[in-house]
């Protein structure tokens, strides 16, 4: 079991965990994920992990409610512990000095960009870390991306919090601005990945995105998580997640993302039916 820390519920629908998880959190590295289960008949989920504490032996991860087990998850609180936490897993983000560094982040990439922002800085990069949200009330860690980067750019859907653009028309803001773009790296809802990855890609300005593939034992066996990349099929579980946006197959990773919705969606009508009085 694996006991949860600290809880907090950092804008709507979006929360924070720490848990305790000493042999995770000596070994992690930006970009890795974990693999959690709630409890004994949960489902596998793949989260990020988007800080750690090696001394303390625990990991953060900040996730967003999008179907029953984060839903689930979100009810749990400090003291609560869950059930089973597999990691770390995933390629780790290769870090190196490339110049200037735009790590982009939506949703829960805000936070999950954070180490790999941190560790490109570290090593001697330009780190400009741009964020989007919907609405200025669902923007959070701006402050902690103001102090890990040189540059913090703030967007807003709604205008909220000026300027009102998404990230991939804020990234054409800068190449038009003639701001120098040696990486991109970009983290967070598909459509954003896809769309920033063709925005840089006529610019020839070498592209990272972080694949949400559905994923079941994360550990190369079952080919649930599999992406076409190159004309190439990959394991997002241990080749990536990260890849090279500009190759891609955004379609049939957008299809398979969505292959499950009926069973979804039947699952959440029956979890919410079942605990009408919690939610
Ligand atoms: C490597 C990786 C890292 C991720 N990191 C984070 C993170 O830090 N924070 C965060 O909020 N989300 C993260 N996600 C997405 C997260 O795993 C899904 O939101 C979660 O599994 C949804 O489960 P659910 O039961 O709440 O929703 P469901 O209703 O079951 O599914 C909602 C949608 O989430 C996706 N999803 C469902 N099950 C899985 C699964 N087993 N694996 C991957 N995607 C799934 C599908 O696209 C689905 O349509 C990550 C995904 C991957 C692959
Ligand atoms: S999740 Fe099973 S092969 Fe990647």
């Amino acid at each position: 079991m694996y006991k949860i820390l600290a809880k907090e519920e950092l804008v709507p629908n979006i929360h924070l965990i720490k848990v305790s998880a000493p042999a995770v959190a000596q070994k992690v590295r930006p970009g890795q994920f974990v693999i959690i289960t709630i409890d004994e008949r949960g489902e596998r989920i793949p989260l990020t992990v988007a800080d750690w504490d090696r001394e303390e032996g625990a990991i953060t991860i900040v996730f967003m409610e999008v179907g029953t087990t984060t839903q689930r998850l979100a009810l749990f609180n400090a003291g609560d512990s869950i059930y089973s936490l597999v990691g770390p897993l995933g390629i780790p983000t290769h870090i190196d000095k490339f110049g200037t560094v735009v790590c982009v982040g939506g949703c829960y990439g805000i936070a999950a960009i954070m180490p790999i922002a941190r560790a490109m800085r570290e090593a001697g990069n330009k780190v400009i870390s741009v964020i989007e949200a919907r609405s200025k009330y669902l923007l959070f860690w701006q402050e902690e991306l103001e102090r890990i980067s040189d540059q913090l750019i703030v967007t807003t859907g709604d205008g909220s919090y000026a300027p009102q653009r998404w990230i991939p028309d804020q990234i054409r803001h800068m190449i038009d601005g003639g701001e120098k773009i040696d990486l991109l790296i970009a983290f967070g809802c598909t459509y954003m990945m896809k769309l920033s990855s063709e925005t840089t890609k006529p610019f020839g300005i070498k592209t990272v995105v972080h694949l949400g593939s559905i994923m079941v034992d994360g550990t190369g066996m079952c080919g649930c998580c599999r992406v076409s990349v190159g004309g190439e099929t990959k394991f997002a579980c241990v080749d990536g997640p990260e890849f090279d946006g500009h190759q891609v197959d955004w379609d049939l990773l957008l299809s398979r993302q969505s292959g499950y919705q009926d069973e979804e969606i039947r699952s959440l009508q029956e979890w919410e039916s079942q605990n009408w009085c919690r939610t």
